[in-house]
């Protein structure tokens, strides 16, 4: 069992749908006459994106996009795109689901990116989980759900080398869990 693995959960599936729900009263005034693309970046927002955008009710689009993930913990600096967007993005309100922000490198990068090449209408970024303190680079989230310290956390979407995505919670490995 991969559940035996974690020493702490530091944010229930509950307390997620919660704060989803409340995040969607806020987007919903905002988006809710925009037909919006929900633009997320995979693969650790699939879970944040099904539980927010359920709590929608009007208008909008999906897509998804990868950028490349960096092995181990500090950033590059460089971020490739390995899967690019499929729709097209001219002139919409593109609205970016992201798992949590670190560094901020990898959200800035994608922002530039879609702005230069795409030219949509608006451009934001809602994300679960903001390790504010961590931040390197000069962006900030235009919505939030929770601002956590600096741990290294896996679930609802969040991974360990790919390991550990599909537990319902944000929790975070033993120690002994990363010599696996
Ligand atoms: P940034 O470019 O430094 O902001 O890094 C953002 C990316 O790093 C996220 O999209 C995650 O893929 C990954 N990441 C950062 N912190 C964690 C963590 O605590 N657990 C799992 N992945 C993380
Ligand atoms: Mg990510």
């Amino acid at each position: 069992m991969i559940s035996t693995d974690i020493k702490k959960i530091l944010i229930s599936e509950k307390q997620i749908d919660e704060r989803c729900k409340e995040l969607a009263k806020e987007l919903t005034l905002a988006y809710h006459d925009k037909n919006p693309i929900m633009l997320s970046l995979l693969k650790g927002s699939v879970y944040f994106t099904t539980y927010l955008t359920k709590y929608l009710d009007f208008p909008l689009e999906f897509d998804f996009m990868k950028p490349s993930s960096y092995v181990g913990t500090s950033s590059t600096g460089n971020v490739e795109i390995q899967m690019k967007p499929l729709s097209d993005l001219k002139d919409r309100h593109v609205l970016i689901i992201e798992d949590i922000i670190d560094s901020g490198t990898t959200l800035k990068k994608i922002k530039e990116l879609l702005i230069s090449d795409y030219h949509p209408k608006s451009v934001k970024i809602v994300t679960l989980l903001d390790k504010k303190e961590m931040r390197k680079v000069d962006i900030d989230p235009d919505y939030t759900g929770f601002i956590i310290p600096n741990e290294f956390v896996v679930g609802f979407g969040l991974d360990f080398n790919e390991q550990y995505r599909n537990l319902p919670y944000i929790g975070v490995i033993k120690e002994e869990c990363y010599q696996k």
